[in-house]
């Protein structure tokens, strides 16, 4: 898989990028990421990508230009008037005003070859692009961030991770929560006893089918607490 983030804060990745399994993944080639900076397409003096919002309004927009510059630059065909598109390809706007990110829709987006990940500035971006050039919005929840940038890294590193071969124990990833609609059970390791605080006799009983009735039983627990909703799914 290819994935292209564009942004006007390509600094903000290099941590992020440069660290454990998303390292790793690019390290193994099983994923190869590429950020790029928006101002190398603005096309204006200074590399200015934003202007004033037309109808006035606090803020600035970011112009259309830069943008479908940068994406038909990054796939090598242009995306509008052409409306070329390729169903292996998708390019993605992040915003609190689009789709809430789920682990079945990172699933999803596993089928695609190349992923353009869009980051934006929350007030503003010409709705044009929105419109004609980005396949699909995500918003990671209910709040507001001051910029596509974190919602792009979430994205990338839930992807990442399920990419086959990236995690070497797959079970990890079966057993966690939301792969089967429940909380993960509580976790335990050593010691057994820290300051007086005991790990569950069961789970040193060495019997595994009482083990796992005891993690079921506590997911369930936890899922019913917490999240009533995945039980209805
Ligand atoms: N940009 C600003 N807020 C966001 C959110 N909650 N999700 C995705 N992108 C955003």
């Amino acid at each position: 898989m290819i994935i292209d983030i564009v942004t006007i804060f390509p600094k903000m990745f290099k941590p992020v990028l440069g660290e454990s399994i998303i390292r790793r993944a690019q390290d193994k080639g099983l994923v190869k990421i590429n950020v790029h900076d928006l101002r190398d397409y603005s096309g204006l003096t200074h590399k200015k990508v934003d202007a004033p919002s037309f109808g006035g309004g606090p803020g600035m927009v970011i112009r259309p230009e830069a943008v479908f510059s940068a994406v038909e630059s990054i796939l090598g065909y242009q995306l509008y008037p052409a409306k070329r598109r390729d169903r292996k390809k998708s390019i993605v706007f992040f915003t609190p005003q689009g789709k809430i990110l789920t682990q079945k829709r990172i699933k999803k987006s596993l089928r695609f070859e190349r992923l353009v990940l869009l980051c934006g500035r929350y007030e503003g971006i010409d709705y044009r692009i929105r419109k004609y050039l980005v396949d699909e919005e995500v918003s990671i929840g209910d709040y507001v961030l001051s910029g596509g940038e974190p919602a792009a890294m979430v994205f990338v590193d839930a992807i990442v991770r399920i990419i086959p071969g990236v995690v070497s124990c797959s079970d990890s990833i079966k057993q966690e929560s939301f792969e089967s609609n429940f909380l993960d059970y509580p976790h335990y390791t050593k010691p057994r006893n820290f300051r007086e605080l005991k790990v569950p006799e069961v789970l040193l009983s060495g019997d595994h089918r009482k083990i796992e009735q005891w993690r079921s039983k506590k997911a369930l627990e936890l899922t019913k607490a917490r999240r009533p909703d995945l039980l209805k799914e």
